[in-house]
This record gives C-alpha cells, structure tokens and sequence, in this order.
C-alpha cells in the first residue's frame, strides 16, 4: 500500500516573516492529519526558519530546486549538501524550470542524482505542454522525459514522481480525474520497464496542476494517484489542510 502525499510547492512566494505565519496557521492542524505524507516546500530562505517551526511534529520540509554540484565557484547556487541539512524532499525538473531556465532532461538527471547520492529525496516532476496534448502526443513526451530523467539511475524507494501537465499549472483548469489516473497509469508502466514490477507498484506518483480542495477527491480517489503536488492551494492555511485532510479520510 503506497501512503499518499500531499507537497506545497510555494514556489517564489512568501518573505520569511509570511511563511512563518503561513506555517503558524497550518502547523497544529496538518500535524494532526495522519496517514498522508505531508510536505512544504518554501522558498530557499525560509528553509531554515519553518526547519525549526516543525521539529516536533509529522511535517516534512522539502526545497524546491537544487544545483548538481558538490560545492565551489557557481554563484547564486544552491547544492545538495547544504539542503541535506535542512530538508528532506527537494522538487526537482518543474515545468517552470524547464521553461524559464532552460532545464534540459540532462540537467535534471544530474540533479536526481546529487540528490539521491546526499540523501535527499527527489520529487521528480515530469508532464506535457498544451500542443503536446492536443497533438496526442502526451505519452511519447513524459515517457521521453522519464527516461532520460532516470538514465543510469538506480532505483532508490526515496523517489517520488510528479505528473504536472504544463497547461494546467496555475490555469484553474486541471486534468480530469481520469486523465491523470491514465497518463499516471502509463507513467508506471514506463518504471516497470525500467525497473521491474515491484518498483512500479511501489513508486509513488502524484498529481499536480491546479489541485484544490474542492477538486482533491477526484484525483485521490483514482487507483494510480499517490496524492498531489498543490501550487496555489498550498499557500492558504485552510485550502492546504483541507487538502490533506480529504485525502486521509479517503484511506
Ligand atoms: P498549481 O501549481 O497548483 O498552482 O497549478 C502546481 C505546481 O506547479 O506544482
């Protein structure tokens, strides 16, 4: 039985001082939530801030990016050590890094791998544009990122998949139920390939794209669904909550 997760993804919003508040507003009421992993992931900077807001309940912290390399000369960057010391999750390969800083499916593979080779636990996000989609061609495209994502990687039960298609980040207009609980269908598939049935029924797998908590049933409910990575949702106390709450009453 693969337990669900729920992950806010913040991504750049919050200063410190409001993801502080935001996390004073949730704490008690998302540690009470059992059965369901539970993660945020805040910007950088307040890593270490909600690090010690969280320390004494069953909230897991996760960062939102990372860089590939150990250490040195990268200004600006990030590297797994350091967040090995104040996190457990990192999101890795999201939409929007893809997008506006040119992740490749290469620079990601090399970023699931410094993460696993710390002891970070990477949430791998794959999914499709919109003109993929309307040309039929969303299998082809997140079978294609999983794989080169994955290349030479061995299975670690510390992964954590991703479906986000792109065009219903953010849009208000998320999948279907069904849609997700297919194309995820397929996406484990692709990891039977890859590494045998065993990991395939195992390996987490969520859904994200404009998941709220009046659309959240839908997708936990699906067979294939291990929960969902929640953008916007995630940045209101009640919505978040919610969220998880829903999806624990459904096991
Ligand atoms: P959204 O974002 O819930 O705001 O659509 C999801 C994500 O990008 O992880």
């Amino acid at each position: 039985m693969r337990a669900p997760v729920i992950a806010g993804n913040w991504k750049m919003n919050t200063t410190v001082s409001e993801a502080i508040e935001l996390v004073r507003e949730m704490r008690n009421g998302l540690d009470g939530v059992a059965g369901v992993e539970k993660i945020l992931c805040p910007p950088f900077v307040s890593l270490s801030a909600i690090k010690d807001l969280i320390k004494e309940t069953s909230i897991k912290l996760g960062a939102q990016n990372l860089y590939f390399e150990e250490k040195g000369a990268y200004t600006g960057e990030i590297s797994p050590l350091m967040l090995a010391e104040l996190c457990q999750y990192v999101i890795v390969g999201h939409s929007e890094r893809r997008q506006y800083f040119n992740e490749t499916d290469e620079i990601v593979n090399k970023k699931v791998r410094a993460a696993i080779e710390v002891g970070l636990k990477p949430i791998l996000c794959i999914g499709e544009r919109l003109a993929e989609n309307e040309a039929g061609m969303t299998e082809k495209v997140v079978g294609g990122q999983l794989r080169s994502s994955l290349a030479g990687i061995d299975y670690t039960p510390d992964l954590t998949v991703a479906y986000e298609p792109v065009w219903a980040i953010g849009t208000g207009k998320a999948a279907t139920g069904s849609q997700a609980n297919m194309t995820i269908g397929f996406i484990r598939s692709v990891i039977g390939q890859l590494y045998g049935p065993e990991v395939a029924s195992e390996l987490r797998i969520l859904y994200g794209g404009s998941v709220t908590a009046d659309n959240i049933v839908e997708f936990a409910q699906q067979d294939e669904i291990d929960g969902a990575l929640v953008g916007g949702a995630s940045l209101k106390a009640d919505q978040f909550l919610s969220i998880a709450k829903q999806t624990s009453e459904l096991r």
